[in-house]
């Protein structure tokens, strides 16, 4: 699968350049550089051995996060994949599926690629779905595709939760949607955990009905079973198309009906491809095959008129320049022992253009960094730590989140902190206030936020930090990156001192906090948060630029669509109650 961390999506060719030109123009320019590149300078020697330790450590990291991001890529493994196409004609993994779809030349930003790793008792790859953006035909689109070979596609309460997540970034960033379909339904054993609480299993319909009536489309690509609660997707899509003696779609399947009815009935009959062509209208297109069903899809991806704005790569091209430092000087930044400090300058160069960074309130509350900087030629504020979070560091990131909420500009974290001051000194001063100024701030910045966690992020740093509370429209994970209330060592101290009245053997106590600070050290790793859909995936150092670049292109795109009234009429944001934005979305007749 190509990714996208190997070239950026719509990227092209440069606009010409004004500079050197007196003639005038009605059509608007790339303003002319009026400030003098300044590149930040930089403390890193590759080899130092200060440095060289340091990249070993990260490529061992990657490396693992490499192997294990295959190894969910192999779903069911190639067993159980070659059974499942042995069943039908031309029958494609979910994959190939995913490749043909997209355009020949799209890079696929896939989400949550780690998600179910070591959760349930059974493995669980990629938590049975597929989700990420991609070039359909053009534009950007949203795709989310069951793995049939895993359990059978059935949704699992970490594949309900990934599905909702996808369907979020959908929304907020106005991404047709394309479901490609094969799927048991909800997993049975787990119905308690996936059928009846709001974020459950008939969220995903719900929200399709909410992005649907905000005009964001939603098409359905029915491969195979779709069943129960499962029917739903395709019948609540605004345009379907079912493979030929493949897909079914029924709300009980033949053995549930022989027991509710009596009515003994086969498959195809009572929800096959034709009969849903041709009598029943739940589907509209009929394929004969995978392939061709895929095309059918990236043919409905063209008849999108004003819904979706096609990338046009000279509405898009940019003179971009690169950072002055090789982004691959991020992996040794991080020092091997995560409490050793490091200065988030070094990263904020490898990821700006041209390594530029105008800083704000330098002098000020030196523990967090605050500045503007370009990236792929979006204007955004960076916020990041460099120390503990102190009084003066939240009221300088307050301040700073208030200029770039009313001035528009996105903002981007860099997240690497232990959390705000403790002690009689820093309450004394009001940490305490000052930090909700901080986190109020995040919660009520009126633009996109992005936040990459190249450290630690812990206790209430991880809010005023933009955690997943403070819905960021992506949060990604560097593999040394930990979140937890608090570190380890510190957490089973507090323990020690909370449970330390009640008597107990002294070995049997200390192997009581050994094994809990363990458990708490496992529980802060990368690996266990991407597994749990705490983010939207662990990324290599090197692709931070491109990662944030992507996100910076969609909300563009997306405030130009909300501009122009394309896409519906809603808003940005939590789907929310009441039917507040959008209307009813498209009815299937
Ligand atoms: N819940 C939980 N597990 C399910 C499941 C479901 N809805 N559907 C399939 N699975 C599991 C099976 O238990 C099996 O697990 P195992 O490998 O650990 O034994 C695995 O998925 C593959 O299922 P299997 O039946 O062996 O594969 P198949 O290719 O013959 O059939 C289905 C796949 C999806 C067609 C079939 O399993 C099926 O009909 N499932 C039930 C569908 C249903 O009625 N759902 C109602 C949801 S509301």
């Amino acid at each position: 699968m190509r990714s996208i961390l190997s070239s950026r999506l719509a990227r092209a060719s440069p606009r010409p350049s004004t500079t050197g030109s007196s003639r005038r123009t009605l059509i608007s320019q790339p303003a002319p550089r009026l400030v003098a590149s300044r590149p930040l300078p930089t403390n890193i020697s590759a080899k130092s051995e200060e440095a060289q330790a340091n990249e070993e450590f990260m490529k061992g990291l990657v490396e693992g996060l490499r192997e294990m991001r295959s190894k969910a890529k192999e779903g069911g493994g190639k067993a159980a994949l070659d059974r499942w196409k042995s069943r039908g004609n031309g029958k494609l993994g979910v994959r190939e599926r995913i490749e043909a779809l997209l355009d020949p030349a799209s890079p696929f930003m896939e989400l949550s690629s780690l998600a179910g790793h070591d959760v349930y008792p059974d493995p669980l790859p990629a938590a049975g779905l597929v989700t990420g953006i991609g070039l359909v035909a053009g534009r950007r689109c949203m795709i989310i595709a069951n793995d049939p070979t895993v359990k059978g596609g059935a949704y699992y309460p970490l594949t309900v939760k990934k599905q909702l997540r996808a369907q979020q970034i959908a929304l907020e960033n106005r991404l047709p949607c394309v479901y490609l379909v094969e799927s048991g339904g909800a997993a049975l054993p787990f119905q308690a955990e996936v059928f009846p609480d709001h974020d459950h299993f008939g969220r995903i319909f719900y929200n399709m009905a909410r992005m649907s009536g905000m005009g964001i489309p939603q098409i359905s690509v029915v491969h195979g079973i779709s069943v129960a609660g499962g029917a739903y997707m395709p019948a609540m899509s605004d345009v379907v198309i079912i493979v030929k003696n493949q897909g079914r779609i029924f709300l009980a399947g033949p053995p549930l009906v022989k027991a509710a009815t009596g009515e003994v009935v086969d498959d195809e009959t009572l929800g096959g491809g034709e009969m849903h062509t041709s009598v029943s209208g739940v589907a509209d297109h009929l394929a004969n095959s995978d392939g061709h069903a895929i095309r059918l899809a990236r043919e409905a991806i063209m008849d999108l008129g004003r819904a979706s704005k096609p990338v046009k790569a000279q509405e898009t091209a940019v003179a971009v320049r690169p950072p002055v430092y090789p982004t691959s000087d991020l992996n040794s930044i991080i020092p091997v022992d995560s409490r050793q400090s490091f200065d988030m300058r070094e990263v904020i160069a490898r990821v700006t253009d041209g390594s530029e960074f105008r800083e704000f309130k330098a002098e000020y509350g030196k523990t967090i960094i605050t500045g503007f900087a370009e990236i792929h030629g979006h204007t955004v504020g960076i916020i990041a730590n460099n120390g503990v979070l102190l009084s003066p560091s939240a009221l300088k990131a307050t301040h700073f989140m208030e200029l770039c909420s009313q001035r528009q500009i996105p903002l981007v974290f860099l997240v690497n902190v232990s959390g705000y001051m403790v002690g009689e000194k820093a309450e004394r001063g009001g940490i305490a206030k000052d930090g909700a100024k901080m986190v109020r701030a995040v919660a009520r910045a009126k633009v996109p936020k992005f936040t990459v966690i190249v450290g630690g992020s812990f206790g209430a740093g991880n809010y005023g930090m933009c955690g997943r509370a403070y819905s960021p429209r992506f949060l990604f994970m560097w593999p040394n990156a930990k979140i937890s209330v608090m570190g380890p060592d510190q957490l089973s101290s507090v323990m020690q001192t909370v449970s330390g009245k009640k008597e107990q053997p002294a070995q049997e106590g200390e192997d009581r906090w050994k094994s809990l600070r363990e458990k708490i050290e496992g529980q802060s790793a990368a690996i266990y948060s991407s597994a749990r859909i705490w983010d939207d995936g662990i990324i290599e150092p090197s692709d931070t630029r491109d990662v944030l670049g992507l996100g910076l292109d969609l909300a563009a795109e997306e405030l130009a669509l909300r501009k122009q009234g394309g896409g519906g009429h809603g808003q940005r944001g939590e789907i929310g109650a009441d039917g507040d934005a959008g209307d009813w979305g498209v009815f299937r007749m």
